[in-house]
């Protein structure tokens, strides 16, 4: 046994490591002791090896298969992991590999802790053909089995191609390293033979354009030790399963009021068409200041990230005017509905923060499929049953009232600025459609047009119409929101909704 002891403590092929190290990459084990607790890890399966005649049935066949398995602690919560290792087969996935994978998947599922997978391979191992690609589909299966039960996480360190990619891609968060983690369905060299296309595998796949153009990527970490430290700030805003409840932390604001909440009554700017940075309101929200983006660098029109209020997480949805004016595009309904969805299934309480001119009118966005994908924001949110809370800061128009945390799609209670516009549309386009004839007649059609404009902006665009009828719960000062918000979500803590019982349902894909 110690023989044996001793050389899994050796690297299985100095050369492989050294090959690893110059790219800048750590070892599979020394990433697992990196993200865990140290000394929490404990191995599974570590004198697992191949089966396969096609490798050699030899004596020196590797220990692990390529793999490295088990359970551990992030700030003393429970994980299970597994962590790829290139230095053996490429980290390529063989029988005996996928059948650690799937114990320890199993092993996570069957008691409710998140999974992490730490992703550096060549994906099924050609040498044993069919049974990887059984294996990957087994893989796939168990990661489809635990969404919305454990939380899931998937750190890119290396190389992920081919179908493998889907293995990562159906788990809730992807986490890439910045110039050493590549995710691509078909790699250069195939791309290259097939369509005579040449390019490289950092603008094919590189954690860049995942993060900024396909949304694959929901991180971009500048090296692997920063990675780590994302994901144990994930898991420190989630819950270990769906029947749990994220992390409760002592609540560090005051409840009166601070500097930075005063500082919001002067934020929005006079002119309803120059942006301010929404984030400044997120940030007075949060305990700390302190919000984790999630996409941060996709769809910035639109602000998704995790953080705390009274010391309690919460998911933070907002539309950022410093982008494409805060519209509502494609990209940014995905992001946000994605959001919704995983904040909703782990118990985490949303507060949307809007300032939506209403969808991004454009024909590229018609023929991208606006309808069918933006439908899929409204779907997230209709069918979220955790605490929510709104609040409207300024503009609220048309599809976009209805879309961003309307009480009419299930949000509890909605807060709206003293400078909230919500109406079918902005006073330009109204008094265009309303009114573009009488402006025409008229003897100064300048001035009538100001008239019409100042008499629509008095009727419609405020918040006192929509408090009225009670779409509005509350008019507050700006420098009220964050005490505003953070008693209403104590108000929502026990929220409980029934829901009726059906296989699933059918979101637009
Ligand atoms: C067996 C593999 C392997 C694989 C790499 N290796 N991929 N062995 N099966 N799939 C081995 C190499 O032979 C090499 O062994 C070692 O790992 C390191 O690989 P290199 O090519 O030298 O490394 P690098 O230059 O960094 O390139 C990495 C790579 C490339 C981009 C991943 O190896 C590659 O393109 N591999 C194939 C990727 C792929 O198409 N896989 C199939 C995906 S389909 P030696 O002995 O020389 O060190 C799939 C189906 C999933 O996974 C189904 C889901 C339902």
């Amino acid at each position: 046994m110690r023989r044996r002891r001793a050389r899994l403590a050796e690297p299985q092929d100095r050369r492989a490591v050294e090959r690893q190290r110059e790219k800048g990459k750590l070892t599979a084990r020394e990433r697992i002791d990196a993200l865990l607790d140290p000394g929490s890890f404990r191995e599974l399966d570590a004198l697992a090896r191949h089966r396969s005649p096609a490798l050699g049935l030899t004596e020196d066949r590797p220990f692990g298969d390529g793999v490295i398995t088990g359970y551990g602690t992030i700030d003393g919560r429970r994980v299970c992991v597994f962590s790829q290792d290139f230095t053996v087969f490429g980290g390529s996935l063989g029988e005996v590999y996928g059948e650690k994978v799937v114990k320890v998947m199993d092993l996570a599922l069957s008691t409710g802790c998140p999974i992490i997978s730490i992703n550096d391979s060549g994906g099924a191992r050609i040498q044993e053909g069919v049974v990887s690609l059984a294996y990957y589909a087994e893989l796939v299966k168990r990661h489809v089995r635990a969404s919305g039960v454990i939380p899931q996480i998937s750190l890119m360190a290396g190389p992920c191609a081919g179908g493998a990619v889907y293995a990562p891609a159906i788990t809730d968060f992807i986490i890439m390293v910045d110039g050493t983690s590549h995710m691509f369905v078909t790699g250069p060299e195939v791309l290259k033979t097939v369509t005579g296309h040449e390019v490289d595998r950092e603008e094919l796949g590189g954690g860049y354009g995942h993060s900024t153009v396909s949304g694959v990527a929901h991180h971009l970490a500048s090296d692997e030790k920063s990675a780590f430290e994302y994901v144990r700030l994930l898991l420190s805003h989630l819950p270990s399963n769906n029947m749990d409840e994220p992390p409760v932390y002592a609540a560090t604001e005051p409840r009166e009021f601070t500097e930075e909440d005063l500082a919001l009554d002067t934020l929005i700017p006079d002119s309803r068409n120059q942006p301010y940075d929404m984030l400044k309101v997120v940030h007075s929200v949060l305990d700390e200041g302190e919000l984790l983006e999630v996409q941060p660098l996709f769809a910035p029109n639109m602000i998704c990230g995790l953080g705390r209020i009274d010391g309690r997480s919460v998911g933070v949805v907002a539309n950022q005017p410093m982008h494409l004016a805060g519209a509502l595009d494609i990209d940014a309904s995905e992001k946000a509905a994605r959001f919704i969805r995983t904040c909703d299934a782990f118990n985490v309480p949303i507060l949307s923060i809007v300032d939506v001119p209403g969808f991004l009118p454009s024909l590229e966005q018609e023929r991208g499929g606006i309808i069918r994908r933006g439908a899929k924001l409204i779907y997230a949110y209709a069918e979220a049953t955790v605490p929510m809370v709104t609040v409207v800061t300024r503009k609220a128009y048309g599809g976009g009232y209805g879309v961003m945390g309307s009480k009419h799609l299930g949000t509890d209670i909605n807060f709206a600025w003293p400078t909230a516009e919500i109406a079918v549309m902005g006073a330009e386009s109204a008094v265009t459609v309303l009114h573009h004839r009488a402006v025409k007649a008229a003897a100064d059609p300048a001035a009538e047009r100001g008239r019409l404009l100042a008499e629509y902006t008095r009727d419609f665009c405020n918040p006192y119409v929509s408090a009225e009828r009670g779409y509005i719960d509350e008019v507050i000062l700006p420098h009220e929101t964050r005490t505003s918000v953070a008693e209403a979500f104590l108000a929502l803590q026990n929220k409980r909704l029934p829901t009726l019982p059906r296989k699933h349902g059918n979101i637009p894909l």
